[in-house]
């Protein structure tokens, strides 16, 4: 099972105050060298944490696969086909939310990101959608053409008790039907280090994890590489 390392919160303590460190570009080395198996970085529309320099330096730096989280925005959308990440996760986006909140709602705006999806592909970008984990959205995953999903997992990281197992299992039958729709299945979203077993004990097929802020806060006390290496410690395939 792969680790994808979101970096966004180092770019989140750069932002505080307006200096130039902490650097990205030494963000990228420390996370591969800790085992990183990608980097993942969302360049939202309100530019809160990675800029648009950001994009093309870590385009340059980074040596495992990129992969950039975007809305599906004109704008972000060109700078995506310039910068070309081998990736691209196509994520909901509202100005004042804290973090991504919810899925995307890849049935209902069906028609909008199809052409997103379509350029994406023709650029040689890997698409993939973060969709809540339901039937109808991984329906319409495939149908745009997109070869992987993201399962949003936000909502398992802030469950306890019985509704925690609900929507774990939830999660796993989204991950079976993805996987028999012969879609890759990734996931992420407030995955740390506490909740993690039970996740990959639950549920099946998974390809890549893309986990930041847990990995970020426990660097403050570690180091990023260290972090890094921790967290790819509990997946399946490691020693
Ligand atoms: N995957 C997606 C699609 C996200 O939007 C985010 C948050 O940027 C993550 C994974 C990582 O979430 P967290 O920082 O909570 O680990």
């Amino acid at each position: 099972m792969k680790l994808g390392v979101n970096i966004d919160h180092v770019a989140t303590l750069r932002q505080a105050r307006g200096t130039p460190y902490p650097s990205l570009p030494e963000a990228v080395a420390e996370a591969e060298a800790g085992g990183a198996d990608g980097i993942t970085i969302h360049l939202r529309e309100d530019r809160r944490h990675i800029q648009d320099h950001d994009l093309f330096e870590i385009r340059q730096a980074v040596r495992v696969p990129l992969n950039l989280e975007m809305a599906n925005d004109p704008g972000v959308l060109e700078l995506a086909l310039r910068a070309r990440p081998d990736e691209a996760c196509l994520v909901p986006e509202r100005r004042q939310e804290l973090t991504t909140e919810g899925g995307l709602d890849a049935a209902g705006q069906y028609d909008r990101l199809a052409p997103t999806v379509a350029a994406l592909l023709r650029a040689g970008v890997r698409v993939s959608l973060f969709i809540e984990p339901v039937p109808e959205q991984i329906d319409a995953a495939r149908r745009l053409g997109a070869p992987m999903i993201e399962l949003h997992t936000g909502r398992y990281a802030n469950l306890d008790g019985a509704a925690r197992d609900a929507e774990l299992a939830r999660l796993a039958d989204a991950a079976e039907a993805a996987h028999d729709a012969g879609l890759q299945v990734n996931a992420g979203h407030g995955l740390h280090y506490s909740n993690l077993p039970a996740f990959l004990a639950a549920v099946p097929h998974l390809d890549t994890l893309n986990i930041g802020h847990g990995i970020v806060a426990r660097a403050v006390f570690c180091g990023l590489r260290t972090a890094v290496r921790e967290m790819k410690a509990l997946l399946p395939g490691e020693k």
